[in-house]
């Protein structure tokens, strides 16, 4: 764990995300930090995320006394320091070598979740022995019923005991900036290069570390000789049904999140198929331009299937404001994707310690400054108008 005080050097350094997202951009070559934040069309979606995000007003109460925020919040026969998590993040060793080990360690020495990707670098057995109880492990539908059989039972040997699906990548999106800056290619050839010898922090520590890989797709990737992952992704990856979903909530044992609803139909048919939480999420943006911001759809979810399912929250998390937001407006539990993600790609090693704390830091601050103690009190700080009115 990196010492309080590289954490407080760190922490005057970059003071929030937004710093980090700059020293990422810095040191990222040009293709990693475009796949990592961009979100895809005109990219409104992500400015829609932050700007209904910002209008939520939360009214400070003051004279009861000082009141010692309690984060600690029990989830799926678990507790929780903070009920804050990582989102799973494709290829994030891409963003810094190790980055699944790296926050899946500050995950479990911080008491949050880390979650990790269908598309990591790293294998569920590795990061699963790292994270222990503080992981959850991320499940893209699979077309090909061998493949995910395997996978699912790999992450349950692993000791995983959440089991988060996506359904909300029915199909690659566009992601304009991303495939100018050469990701979208498999080889990327000398543009490529170029990108990565300008950046000799990440070309340097990539290269002690080894390339990244697809490390628990390879053994799926393997059986289909010469195929690319993007390829692979298309043909292989991502198409859902109800059926389909009935049946991986039967074969798991444990508890089963599905991420990327945003719709009330949705979330009442997880219900009906007795799954234990929905992530409410666009993906950070990134699939549907046009879709609404994440906090707009919780907004409208959590009060219809409170006490039915537990609802969690990302798509947007800038800080612990943005947090007690979506605490405020029902949701039991956090995640943020790209702000861990920025933190790893500026500071390394220190990166999940960073924003781990800085996060939670944040969070109590706000929760402070509110005059709460406890996370289900920040509903009755929402300012009524900006409530009544959608913002
Ligand atoms: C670079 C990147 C890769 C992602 N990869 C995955 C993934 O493999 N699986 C998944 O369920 N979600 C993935 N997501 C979505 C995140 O889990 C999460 O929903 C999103 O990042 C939340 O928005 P935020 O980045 O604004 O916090 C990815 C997001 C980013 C930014």
């Amino acid at each position: 764990m990196t010492t309080q005080a590289e954490i407080n050097a760190l922490l005057d350094r970059y003071p929030a995300i937004s710093y980090l997202r700059e020293a990422a951009r810095a040191r990222l070559p040009h293709f990693a930090f475009e796949y990592l934040d961009s979100g895809t069309g005109l990219e409104k979606g992500i400015s829609r995320n932050r700007d209904r995000l910002d209008r939520i007003c939360m009214t400070p109460r003051f004279v009861s006394g000082y009141k010692t925020p309690d984060l600690k919040t029990a989830l799926f026969g678990r507790e929780y320091a903070a009920p804050i998590g990582m989102a799973p993040v494709g290829a994030t060793g891409l963003m810094w070598p190790g980055g699944e080990k790296i926050l899946a360690r500050a995950a479990r020495d911080h008491g949050l979740v880390h979650c990790l990707s269908t598309v990591a670098c790293e294998t569920p057995e590795t990061i699963g022995a790292i994270a222990g109880p503080n992981g959850w492990f991320q499940l893209y539908p699979f077309d090909d019923a061998d493949a995910e059989a395997d996978l699912v039972c790999r992450a349950e040997r692993s000791g995983y005991e959440v089991l988060v699906v996506t359904v909300d990548v029915p199909v690659s999106s566009t992601r304009e900036r991303q495939r100018r800056a050469g990701m979208s290619r498999d080889k990327g050839g000398l543009s490529r290069l170029a990108q990565v010898l300008a950046r000799p922090q990440w070309a340097l520590a990539t290269a002690r570390y080894g390339a990244p890989k697809f490390r628990t797709l390879d053994p799926y990737l393997e059986k289909e000789p010469g195929i690319m992952l993007s390829e692979y992704m298309a043909r292989r990856i991502g198409k859902i049904d109800y059926d389909h979903l009935a049946a991986i909530r039967e074969r798991w044992k444990g508890s089963v999140i599905i991420k990327g609803i945003m719709a009330e139909e949705d979330a009442e048919a997880c219900i009906r198929l007795g799954m234990d939480g929905i992530v409410v999420s666009n993906h950070g943006a990134r699939q549907l331009d046009a879709a609404p911001a994440a906090i707009d759809a919780l907004r409208r979810i959590a009060p219809q299937v409170r006490g039915k399912i537990s609802v969690l929250f990302d798509s947007g998390i800038q800080g612990g404001l943005d947090i007690a937001r979506a605490l405020a407006l029902g949701a039991e539990f956090v995640l943020a994707g790209r702000a861990f993600i920025y933190g790893i790609a500026a500071a390394g090693e220190a990166g999940g310690d960073l924003v781990a704390q800085m996060l939670r830091n944040d969070l109590e601050n706000n929760m402070i400054q509110l005059g709460v103690s406890r996370p289900e009190e920040l509903s009755s700080c929402l300012t009524p108008d900006e409530w009544t009115a959608g913002g």
